[in-house]
């Protein structure tokens, strides 16, 4: 098993004849309108508070999440690491991992990663290429503000990410993991709910997605979103409580986005409307025209189908 970290510029050749993604859209992955806004709402508030540490992503393949989470690293000390097994599915820790590396994620490699990170960033994580058992040997105790659980699946690798992100997360920081109540994923759905039976993570909130939580005091986090997003308008917002734990459910999929990373391939106009977060000027214009010269039942289906 090797861990092979790098960090700063790839040379050139390494990325290069590799499709250069121009919009944060073109950037293979999954990645919904709520968990860009609570993604964007939690670590420009850990930013506005000054909460400094270091960012830590368990699954990174293609890098959509990884993009977005390398544009809130607020210090020059601060650190962003990144761990998956990429084009090395031989390297998974048993036969289950292997071929759920095999069935979904067949077409990955390193170099694409690194292509899409470097086509909106300077400079690259640090890379670690290898299962996330390592991380606790390689992750320093403590020493992370935001860590996001979206490698393997299967509980028990969820088990022990989730363990190794309360060791290495600060006692403010947060814990976000991916596909919690997915119906292909039942292994991260049973090692989130015991997690916060049996080790004290604390629910902030979820998405259709994503579950954010914290080994800290949940209430303040709680309490400003809910403000925050009610303030916005456009989001469905509703307080549960699991087990003797309070969650905020949030919908946000009709809430205007945040700001998105700008590539460096990206046509001009796109970037700006991008850094905006409002659609290009052109595809704005042709949407408008097309809703006025189409009959009503299209326009609605072209805009569900948008969405
Ligand atoms: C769902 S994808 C990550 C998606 C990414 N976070 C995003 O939002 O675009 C899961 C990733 O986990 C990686 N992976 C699966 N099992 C792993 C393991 N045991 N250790 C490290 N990475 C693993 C796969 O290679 C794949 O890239």
């Amino acid at each position: 098993m090797t861990t092979t970290a790098t960090s700063g510029q790839a040379p050139p050749a390494a990325t290069q004849g590799l499709p250069r993604p121009r919009t944060f859209d073109e950037v293979p992955g999954w990645f919904y309108r709520t968990d860009l806004i609570l993604f964007d709402w939690f670590l420009s508030r850990q930013r506005d508070r000054e909460h400094r540490g270091d960012l830590l992503e368990m699954g990174a393949y293609m890098g959509k999440s990884a993009v977005l989470m390398g544009g809130y690293l607020n210090a020059p000390e601060e650190r962003f690491t990144v761990c998956d097994l990429f084009d090395d599915p031989e390297a998974a820790p048993d036969k289950a991992n292997e071929r759920e590396m095999e069935r979904s994620y067949s077409t990955l490699t390193r170099r694409a990663f690194e292509a899409n990170y470097l086509s909106f960033h300077d400079e690259l994580p640090v890379i670690m290429q290898a299962p996330t058992s390592v991380v606790p040997d390689e992750v320093a105790d403590g020493s992370c503000r935001f860590v996001h659980v979206d490698a393997s699946h299967l509980y028990e690798h969820v088990h022990g990410d989730i363990a190794a992100a309360r060791d290495v997360l600060a006692p403010e920081g947060l814990v976000v993991l991916d596909d919690y109540r997915s119906d292909h994923t039942p292994g991260v759905a049973c090692a989130t709910w015991q997690a916060v039976l049996e080790s004290g993570l604390r629910p902030v909130c979820v998405s259709s997605h994503k579950f954010y939580g914290t080994w800290g005091e949940p209430r303040p986090w709680q309490d400003a979103l809910h403000a925050e997003l009610r303030a916005r308008g456009k989001c469905w917002l509703q307080w549960q409580e699991v087990a003797g734990q309070r969650l905020l459910l949030v919908g946000a999929r009709k809430a205007d986005p945040p700001s998105l990373p700008v590539s460096r391939h990206a046509p001009p106009a796109a970037a700006t409307a991008a850094a905006s977060g409002k659609p290009a000027p052109r595809a704005a214009a042709a949407r408008r025209l097309a809703a006025d010269l189409l009959p009503p039942v299209m326009t609605r289906a072209l805009r569900r189908a948008r969405r």
